[in-house]
């Protein structure tokens, strides 16, 4: 199981459109998903509607060890969530009051143990093996009040989200995850951030065992009509050769998906947004194919090249 967290200390930089849509993607792809809010505007958790869970929530999970597995809603098929709620400021003091930054690494650890193991897609669809996949080959499946209240059997992925400012419950999280995924703006302050952050997660991990992983850097939000959007995409590509992931463009899909508590994927799968997001979670579990329909950009490729070719002559 891949414990991944969406970090960023910035607000607004699409943490929760990430964790959202990949987590969707990664379940109608057939893995078995559970994604965490760890923030109490609660955004992710209104992929599903409050008036269907209730108790037991993350607060509950943190404060009164609640087992996360109860805590797990089946909100589609393969996507379990664990909620936030308003009260979860009490489960981030705490985290801050008990020093107990290893709380969600014990509760995960306490799940894993519940859970057996189930093939992956890998192992089972023959998606994976294809060159190129299309959208509606896939499905993203709705459940019923039943499966609704269904604890995994297995996982592949936890996702979680973080809020924007970074709190205690962001250090149990970030110490209960393997990877970290990192969406950012491309302005100015992005990349001031980006290197405070990697500072940031290197002290906290200083003392520790375990080391973490950066599993990318998406540029979100990506608009080439903005004068400075190529400068900044080359400066991305320059500094991270190797963790810059594909680009997600703007694209209102993307927004008005949050706004009827879908996914780009269930709200138009046609859309540059839903490809693109299919695409990078495909490629997050490993799958090295093409998403069809998705057109290589011209002006993000133009970016790449010169960010190869300044680093070639300097
Ligand atoms: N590629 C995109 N195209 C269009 N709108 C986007 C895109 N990515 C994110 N947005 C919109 O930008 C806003 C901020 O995104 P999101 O909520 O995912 O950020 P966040 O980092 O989770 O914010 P916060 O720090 O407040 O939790 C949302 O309204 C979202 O719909
Ligand atoms: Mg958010």
């Amino acid at each position: 199981m891949r414990v991944i967290t969406i970090y960023n200390k910035k607000g607004g930089t699409g943490k929760t459109s990430i964790a959202t849509n990949v987590a969707a993607n990664l379940a109608a792809a057939g893995y078995r998903v559970g994604m965490l809010d760890g923030d109490e505007q609660a955004n992710t958790s209104t992929l599903t509607s409050p008036h269907r869970y209730g108790k037991p929530t993350l607060t509950h999970v943190i404060c009164d060890a609640v087992p996360l597995r109860e805590a797990m809603y089946q909100a589609r098929r393969n996507l379990w969530i664990v909620p936030a709620d308003m009260n979860l400021t009490r489960a981030v003091e705490y985290v801050h009051g008990q020093q107990d930054f290893e709380v969600l690494c014990d509760r995960i650890e306490e799940l894993q143990r519940t859970l057996g193991t189930a093939p992956t897609p890998e192992q089972t669809q023959p998606w994976w093996q294809a060159k190129e996949v299309r959208l509606r080959d896939f499905d993203l499946v709705p459940t019923s009040d039943e499966e609704f209240r269904t604890p995994p059997s297995s996982l592949d992925f936890i996702i979680m989200d973080n809020p924007p400012n970074p709190n205690a419950l962001t250090t149990a999280m970030l110490f209960a995850a393997q990877e970290v995924l990192i969406p950012v703006e491309l302005e100015e302050f992005a990349y001031q951030g980006l290197v405070q952050m990697f500072e940031d997660i290197t002290r906290k991990f200083r003392r520790r065992q375990q080391k973490m992983k950066i599993a990318g850097i998406i540029p979100m939000r990506v608009d080439h009509r903005g004068a400075l959007a190529a400068d900044y995409l080359i400066s991305l590509w320059k500094a991270f050769p190797e963790l810059t992931t594909r680009t997600i463009h703007t694209d209102k899909t993307i927004s008005n998906a949050q706004a009827y508590h879908r996914v780009s994927f269930e709200e138009d799968r046609n859309s540059r947004g839903a490809r693109e997001l299919f695409d990078l979670s495909l490629w997050l579990a490993g799958w090295q194919g093409h998403v069809m329909g998705l057109e290589t950009c011209k002006h993000c490729l133009a970016a790449r090249e010169q960010a190869l070719q300044t680093e070639e002559e300097e």
